[in-house]
């Protein structure tokens, strides 16, 4: 089976496949002066795409990403479908429909924190994002998604699979907390995974988010005392959040606080700022950052096998 990729997750793609044992391929991007965006699978792809189930990695961001991600999902259905017509009448023009097959594995899925309407007239993108996918592809599997209930109920199945085994695994051998802290409600399942397989102490913190750029951490007394702690969140963007935890653990008597997260938005400066704060930022290559030192490739290879488990082609 083969392994596709965009522009914008190449890292990942290519850990993906050498986790499988599959050929990775690229398909051809470029961006035209006014941005808009171009794809082609190429003429030596075709076969291989025809021949066989694939899984198209893809991130749904920034903005572009949804646009490549569609783009490559319409041209690899025409490809499978046999729709080859084109103008130059290059190769053979129409083919057999070779069927079902086509798996988008998403490292990040943006948009996926608008995942309700928070007020009355909002739009759930998450959710109309999902759906835009769902129709041209057989199956979704995403990797460490913020809160999976938005896409329950989509037309095709969906697997979730998560880094945080390996991600553990990461900071035992190059942090060896004593205590692992989630920084909100939201990230108390992720984090206390990790606490688990570490065999460190866990707890969390009560956030209120004011705006994007103001939060408000509850004091709430933790047994950080000398103690290494990390910080495990599902995403950094501009590092606000784990800002304001790392100065309550630090009031609180810890001696070194870590980051670590699946998702390394590190929007504005993010990182800059954050190394004011902790004595190191950790996450993995599910998006291009100066952190990645932890591959997300064995977990969206867990959700691939998972997903086919289920999949009756
Ligand atoms: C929110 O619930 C997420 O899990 C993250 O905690 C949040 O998005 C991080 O954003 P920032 O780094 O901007 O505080």
């Amino acid at each position: 089976m083969v392994v596709l990729s965009g522009s914008n997750s190449r890292p990942m793609a290519e850990q993906l496949a050498r986790e499988l044992s599959w050929h990775h391929h690229f398909i051809e991007t470029r961006r035209f002066p006014d941005t808009e965006g171009y794809i082609r699978i190429p003429d030596d792809l075709i076969d291989a795409i025809r021949s066989e189930p694939v899984v198209l990695v893809s991130n749904t961001f920034p903005d572009s990403g949804i646009i490549e991600t569609l783009l490559m999902l319409e041209a690899i259905n025409d490809v499978r479908g046999g729709k080859l017509e084109n103008l130059r009448e290059i190769g053979p023009q129409i083919l057999d429909d070779v069927g079902p097959g086509i798996i988008l594995a998403i490292p990040y899925f943006g948009y996926s924190r608008q995942d309700k309407r928070f007020r009355p007239g909002e739009a759930i993108s998450a959710k109309a994002i999902a759906n835009l996918l769902a129709a041209k592809c057989d199956g979704i599997i995403v990797f460490d998604l913020h809160a999976p209930k938005v896409l329950q109920g989509l037309s095709v199945p969906v697997a979730f699979t998560s880094a945080m085994p390996e991600l553990a695994k990461h900071l035992q051998t190059t942090v060896n907390p004593d205590f692992i802290l989630s920084p909100d409600k939201g990230a108390i399942d992720r984090a206390s995974e990790v606490a688990e397989i570490i065999d460190c102490q866990f707890s969390y913190l009560e956030k209120t988010r004011i705006d994007a750029h103001t939060i408000i951490h509850q004091a709430k007394d933790l047994d950080v005392e000398g103690k290494v702690v990390a910080i495990v969140d599902d995403m950094i963007a501009t590092g606000g959040t784990i800002c304001r935890a790392a100065d309550a653990l630090r009031t609180q008597g810890a001696t070194e606080v870590h980051a670590a997260c699946s998702h390394g938005l590190f929007t504005g400066g993010a990182v800059a700022r954050l190394i004011r704060y902790v004595d190191g930022v950790h996450a993995t290559s599910s998006l291009k950052n100066p952190r990645d030192v932890i591959s997300g490739g064995p977990a969206l290879a867990r959700g691939v096998r998972e997903l086919f488990d289920r999949l009756e082609w």
